[in-house]
């Protein structure tokens, strides 16, 4: 642990330091739209985006999965089953510097964001274009979240473990509260049943081919058995963490997104208090929710 906020530090002396941008309660990380603009206007060049029937938005509050969904629904879409050579950072709505960029990539597009459902392009709202959600279970994305803001130097923390759960725990961290998020998009798929998908980690880890078929229904994009085994061992952690070549977030010679994708690593963090702090916050929160969401 100590060598990685060495690593992080060492990092950060080399860039230019910029505060955490925030925006309505929530802030984010410091990517080149925000140090260019304020995020207000960050998140309005989002709202504005002009959508196509084609799109695809993968919406995913951070750590749940995104790369992986990702690669999955541009396999998919793209009738392919090899890796793709660009990064899912490079069609992230909140990351790209000039979003005009977007129209000039051929349909179906594919974007992704961590942004709130309120902020998605209105067009895209407005025409019911599809989106695909993936949903992981908090334990672990406040774990994964904490390995990732210790390298990111987009995001300003070198705390402790201890440090990070409560901020997770107050919806601190850049997105806000993982509450906020998926309930809010959970009433969204209620209102728009046909336009959001939403699958979890957890079904994706155990059974990919089950699930990749759910997703290629919705999709529109049938495919044999033998094509969905096939994108299964291709966007299997272990292929991604050896092939997937994601510059953006290669920092010093070292990708970090792809680190255990596993279930369950936050029985190797969370104390007994903070698993009780944590279970008690999310009966309440979470009391009128549906989601399945499982932990192991
Ligand atoms: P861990 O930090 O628990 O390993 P995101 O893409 O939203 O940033 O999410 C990153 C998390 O998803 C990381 O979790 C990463 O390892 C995991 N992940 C990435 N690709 C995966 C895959 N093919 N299978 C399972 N988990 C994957």
């Amino acid at each position: 642990m100590q060598s990685e906020l060495e690593e992080k530090r060492k990092m950060l002396a080399k860039l230019e330091k910029v505060p955490q941008p925030e925006f309505e309660g929530v802030s984010y990380p410091s990517f080149s739209p925000f140090r260019k603009k304020e995020a207000k206007n960050v998140i309005e060049d989002i709202m504005n985006v002009k959508s196509r029937d084609s799109d695809i938005i993968i919406c995913t509050y951070a750590k749940s999965g995104t790369h992986w969904t990702y690669e999955i629904v541009n396999m998919l879409l793209r009738n392919t089953t090899e890796l793709d050579n660009k990064s899912k950072m490079q069609s992230m709505l909140e990351a790209v510097e000039d979003l005009s960029v977007l129209e000039g990539v051929p349909s179906p597009r594919i974007m992704d964001t961590h942004c709130l459902f309120k902020y998605l392009p209105k067009q895209h709202k407005q025409k019911k274009v599809k989106i695909v959600h993936m949903i992981r279970n908090p334990k672990d994305v406040c774990v994964s979240y904490y390995y990732h803001c210790l390298k990111d130097v987009m995001i300003n923390f070198d705390g402790t473990w201890e440090e990070f759960f409560e901020l997770f725990m107050s919806g601190k961290l850049p997105y806000g509260s993982w509450y906020n998020y998926e309930l809010e998009m959970e009433r969204a798929a209620n209102d728009f049943p046909e336009t959001i998908f939403t699958c979890y980690y957890e079904d994706m880890k155990k059974d990919p081919v089950r699930e990749i078929k759910k997703l290629a229904d919705f999709l529109g994009t049938p495919c044999s058995d033998d094509t969905l085994e096939k994108i299964a061992k291709e966007t299997s952690f272990g292929n991604m963490q050896k092939n997937k070549f994601d510059i953006t977030v290669i920092v010093d010679g070292k990708g970090f997104i792809y680190r255990k994708g596993e279930i369950g690593d936050w029985k190797n963090h969370f104390t007994v208090a903070q698993n009780e702090k944590f279970d008690a916050q999310y009966k309440e929160e979470m009391k009128d929710s549906k989601y399945k969401i499982t932990f192991e």
